[in-house]
């Protein structure tokens, strides 16, 4: 496998006063992906992410991005990055124009009037170019955030809640933006309460809690391998108990009789052998009718539900 882009190396963070934030974190990100850190108010996301932007000062451990020491070699380091904080904070009176290409200036690029179009077209605020930014709505304020993180063109490009607080349909065109950026070979990390976005964006998943990284998984083999399904039988005549013939199943029968719950995983599904056609046999064989039946797939909202309450 390639080199990761960032290597986070048992990074701690204790603030002023003793609180510590961070606990021996390691973690890697790779180029190009996209990862999305997940975890409650006060998990330590923005401050993971303040720390490998060189914000705030790391109580142990180290960080590199792409090879640079993001203490001992920041500049090289953070002008590597891009950061969407999650604060709104703006300069009231400049224009989007000026705001953006100052950031740029920033990181010591040269001027590139091109590329601050193409950003702002990219964004849907070429319109409002001239515009000062007191003017704008509070969306578009969130996407002149974006287009100064964008402004020295980053390899790596952190999003701290970028959709908190946006309309669904801003919060669709963002995540366009995210994927064409992606595309260009920019790696993302986003960090957000909103599950199904993570869900939807990302490669990977990480999830901390209590200043710790709990988990870091694909996306697509966490649902796989925690994400359950249940099948919900009514059943024509109601039974007393489950009959022997249906053991082999994981079924629960509700008090009423009538109705019957199969809770199974994705790899009983592809066996076959305890999957939803052999249940369907065996309750015909048992002579049970089928009155109705739906099934319900676990989201990754309930994963990460079970995961953060199981480590209260
Ligand atoms: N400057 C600071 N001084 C002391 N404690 C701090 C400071 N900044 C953050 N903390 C504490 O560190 C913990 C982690 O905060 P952080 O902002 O990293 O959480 P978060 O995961 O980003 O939460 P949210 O989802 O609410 O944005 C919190 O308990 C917070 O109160
Ligand atoms: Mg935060």
């Amino acid at each position: 496998m390639q080199d990761p882009i960032i290597r986070i190396n048992g990074v701690g963070k204790t603030y002023e006063g003793g609180f510590e934030a961070l606990r021996r974190v390691d973690l890697e990100i790779r180029r190009g992906e996209i990862f999305a850190l997940l975890g409650p108010n006060g998990a330590g996301k923005t401050t993971l992410i303040s720390v490998i932007c060189g914000l705030v000062s790391p109580s142990s451990g180290d960080i590199r991005v792409a090879g640079h020491d993001t203490i001992t070699q920041y500049r090289a380091a953070r002008k590597l990055i891009g950061l969407v904080p999650q604060e709104l904070t703006s300069e009231a009176f400049e224009t989007v124009w000026n705001t953006v290409s100052f950031s740029r200036g920033l990181f010591g690029r040269p001027p590139s009037p091109a590329h601050i179009e193409k950003v702002l077209r990219a964004l849907s605020l070429w319109d409002k170019r001239n515009n000062r930014l007191m003017t704008l709505s509070g969306g578009m304020k969130r996407r002149v955030l974006i287009a100064k993180a964008l402004s020295h063109e980053p390899r790596v490009l952190f999003l701290d809640e970028p959709t908190a607080g946006v309309d669904v349909a801003l919060r669709r065109e963002m995540w366009g933006v995210v994927r064409r950026l992606r595309e260009d070979g920019v790696t993302i990390i986003l960090t957000t309460h909103y599950i199904e976005e993570a869900e939807e964006m990302a490669d990977r998943i990480g999830v901390i809690n209590h200043g710790e990284v709990v988990l870091v998984e694909e996306k697509t083999a966490l649902i796989q391998k925690l994400g359950r399904k249940q099948l919900t039988l009514q059943l024509h005549t109601p039974l007393s108990r489950v009959p022997d013939a249906l053991a082999p199943f994981d079924l629960t029968l509700a008090d009423d009789g009538a109705t019957l719950k199969y809770t199974y995983d994705a790899a009983a599904r592809e066996e076959g052998e305890h999957g939803i056609a052999a249940l369907l046999s065996a309750l015909k064989t048992a002579g049970i009718r089928v009155k109705d039946l739906n099934t319900r797939q676990s989201s990754l909202e309930d994963i990460f539900v079970d995961l953060i309450e199981e480590r209260a």
